[in-house]
């Protein structure tokens, strides 16, 4: 078999320069329902019950129109774009633990998949509505698998997401609650069976962060530690305790290339957690306010107005930012980034941005290890080679 120089999969940060990418689709994609790990809003009109079922033929086709535009530019950069296969998202599932009355969509690659250096791992999710969105990308995993003996292939433990997955008062704490107990971590979902999305890990090399959020538990943590420290990767668990409904970290803590990483002003990391980037040499780089207020996002948008930081890096020096999002492109480009703005908004109601809507198959380099100055005891011994 001819083996290329680099393996098929290969991607081991954020930013080194982008070969080959999956951009999601908005083909047939429903409104997310309501179930114990997901309460949809309609941002102008709360009380009013949120839409079920497929979203309408212009606002898909809107959101088809901008992802379009990114896989243009993309390939106009040279870089490989994938998609997704097309999935029958208006059809319920039931398992023996749960029913749902339709699936989501395959708009965020990002949430479901991840690579980390020559593995690709597929993430347990969390909502029942995204138990089988990992099929839209199966036939690309197989195509990857089958053409390099160096990809590694992993599904995480699928969860029973019965009612005793979650824990439902959640979403009738008050402010007040959430507010007392914003240290101890306890979001919508229990700590007993092992729970992760794929957004809530930021590569960084050798090191990986995962944030403890509605979407990630600490039984999920356990698992991403013992399944890769042996192979010399160190998992570090991070919080946000301001972030009252923390899911997927990539709107809240953003590397972008080595030694910056951009972050939420309104999000700081929980206190001491900051010591291993300033003792390795990292800056924190805090994103200027988002040109949208929370009220002004699109109404069936469930994110926040920090889908501003949601930018995706093509390489150390090249960014894809939301076309209207001046102050943070140009603070961008005063750190020496060629930016490149695209319009992004009608996606924001599919779960994300630029970052969110996209899966990094493979990018240049290597293992790198971006903080010699840690101190770090490993869960799981690395295996001695
Ligand atoms: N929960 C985040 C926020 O509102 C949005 C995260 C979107 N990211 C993603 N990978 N789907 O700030």
């Amino acid at each position: 078999m001819y083996l290329p120089h680099s393996p098929v999969v290969n991607s081991w940060n954020e930013w080194d320069p982008l070969r080959e990418v999956v951009v999601g689709s908005a083909d047939a994609a429903c409104f997310e329902p309501t179930e114990p790990g997901s309460r949809p809003r309609i941002r102008s009109t709360p009380d009013k019950p949120f839409p079920t079922g497929m979203k309408s033929k212009e606002a898909i086709s809107l959101a088809n129109e901008e992802l379009a535009g990114l896989v243009a530019l993309l390939e106009a950069q040279g870089v490989t774009v994938r998609r997704p296969s097309p999935r029958p998202f208006a059809t319920s599932i039931r398992t023996p633990d749960f029913e749902v009355s339709n699936q989501y969509c395959a708009v965020c690659p990002r949430d479901v998949m991840i690579t980390i250096g020559n593995e690709i791992i597929e993430a347990t999710m969390s909502r029942r509505a995204r138990y089988f969105e990992f099929q839209a990308y199966r036939s690309l995993v197989y195509e990857y698998w089958n053409a390099d003996p160096r990809v590694q292939w992993t599904t995480a433990p699928k969860p029973s997401m019965a009612d005793g997955m979650y824990r439902e008062e959640f979403w009738d704490w008050p402010v007040e609650e959430r507010h007392a107990k914003m240290h101890s971590f306890e979001f919508c979902i229990q700590q007993d069976e092992v729970i992760f999305d794929a957004a809530d890990m930021s590569r960084f090399g050798r090191d990986i962060l995962v944030q403890e959020s509605m979407t990630t538990n600490r039984a999920g943590i356990r698992w991403l530690k013992r399944h890769l420290e042996p192979g010399g990767f160190r998992i570090h668990p991070v919080h946000f305790p301001l972030d009252f409904y923390p899911s997927h970290i990539d709107c809240t803590f953003v590397p972008l290339r080595p030694g910056l990483i951009l972050t939420n002003p309104d999000r700081p990391l929980r206190d001491g957690e900051e010591a291993m980037f300033l003792e390795n040499d990292w800056e924190l780089l805090e994103a200027p306010q988002p040109i949208l207020g929370n009220d002004e996002m699109p109404p069936y948008c469930q994110s926040s107005k920090w889908l501003s930081m949601n930018v995706l890096s093509i390489s150390p020096t090249k960014i894809i930012c939301e076309e209207s999002e001046k102050p943070l492109q140009d603070l961008l480009a005063s750190r020496g980034f060629e930016v490149f703005p695209i319009p992004f908004r009608n996606v924001f109601e599919y779960g994300g941005s630029l970052h969110c809507a996209t899966w990094d198959v493979r990018r240049d380099g290597s293992k790198e290890n971006y903080f010699p100055h840690l101190t770090y005891e490993p869960l799981v011994q690395p295996a001695q080679p």
